[in-house]
C-alpha cells in the first residue's frame, strides 16, 4: 500500500510519463544538464558492465548505456514509465515496476558493477535503507552515480526556513504538458551525503555541474542562471 504522498508522486509521473519521454531526447534541464554530467562519473568504458538503472524512467539513461555494451536492469515506479523504457529498448535490457523505498530482494549481493539513480532520490523521505540495498547489490568496488536536486538551490526555490529538515515540498510543473503537482522531499546536504558515507561508500567525486553549450539556444536564461548557481549535484560513491 503506497502511502499518501508517494500516490500522488506516482499520479503525476503517470500524468507526465508520455510527454516526458517526447521530449526527454532535447529537454535542456536532462539533455544538457543532468545527463552529461551524470553520465561523465560512470566508468570510461561500461562494455559488459552490469548495470542497475534505479528510477529508470522512459530508459533514456539505459538506451545510451545499453548502446556502450552495458547490461541494463532498470525499474520504476511508475506503470507507464516501465512501459515506455520497455518500448524505447526493445528486446535488450529488463524493466519491471518496483518501488526503491522497498528492499531489492530480487537481486542477489553484489550483482551489479554500477548503480544509476539519476533525479529521484529526492521523492524519498528516508534514504537510509535505499542506499543500504544498493550498497548489497554492488559488487566491491562498484560505483553508485547519483544526481540529485541540489540542496543549496532547493533550499532557496522552496523558500525554506528549516535547513536542517527534510521536508515535504510541492512544486507545479509545467513543461510536461498540464501543469502537475509534483511532492518531493529536500534535506540539507549533510542529510544528502551521510546517508552513503554511513552505509558502506566513500565519495569519489561530487560535481556541482554546469550546462553544456548546447543548452543555450534552447533556454539562454537557464543556461545563464546555471553557469551562476548549480540546481543538480552529481556524486560518485564507491563501495569500501
Ligand atoms: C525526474 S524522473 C528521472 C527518470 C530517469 N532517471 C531520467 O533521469 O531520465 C524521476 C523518476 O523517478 C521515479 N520514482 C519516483 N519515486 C520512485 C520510487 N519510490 N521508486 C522508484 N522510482 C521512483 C518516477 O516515476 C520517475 O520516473
Amino acid at each position: 500500500m503506497l502511502d499518501f504522498i508517494k500516490q500522488k508522486i506516482v499520479a503525476a509521473y503517470e500524468t507526465m510519463a508520455v510527454r516526458y519521454n517526447e521530449l526527454i531526447e532535447h529537454k535542456p534541464h536532462n539533455a544538457y544538464y543532468d545527463r552529461p554530467n551524470t553520465l561523465a562519473l560512470l566508468p570510461e568504458s561500461v562494455n559488459g558492465m552490469s548495470i542497475l538503472d534505479a528510477a529508470c524512467g522512459p530508459g533514456k539513461y539505459a538506451e545510451i548505456l545499453l548502446s556502450r555494451g552495458a547490461n541494463v536492469t532498470g525499474f520504476d515506479l511508475s506503470p507507464t514509465m516501465v512501459q515506455l523504457a520497455k518500448e524505447r529498448n526493445p528486446e535488450r535490457g529488463q524493466f519491471f515496476l518496483h518501488d526503491f523505498s522497498q528492499p531489492l530482494e530480487m537481486f542477489d549481493n553484489e550483482s551489479f558493477d554500477v548503480v544509476l539513480c539519476a533525479l529521484a532520490l529526492h521523492y524519498i523521505p528516508n534514504w537510509e535503507p535505499t542506499i543500504r540495498e544498493f550498497c548489497r547489490v554492488l559488487k566491491p568496488n562498484g560505483h553508485l552515480v547519483i544526481s540529485i536536486e541540489h540542496p543549496f538551490f532547493e533550499y532557496t526555490y522552496f523558500n525554506s526556513q528549516k535547513y536542517f529538515e527534510v521536508e515535504h515540498v510541492t512544486c507545479t510543473w509545467k513543461g510536461f504538458g498540464r501543469p502537475v503537482e509534483v511532492n518531493s522531499y529536500r534535506r540539507s546536504l549533510h542529510d544528502c551525503i551521510a546517508p552513503l558515507t554511513g552505509n558502506g561508500f566513500y565519495i569519489d567525486q561530487l560535481v556541482e555541474p554546469k550546462p553544456v553549450p548546447e543548452f543555450e539556444a534552447l533556454d539562454p536564461k537557464h543556461f545563464k542562471e546555471l553557469n551562476n548557481f548549480p540546481a543538480f549535484l552529481c556524486i560518485r560513491a564507491v563501495k569500501r
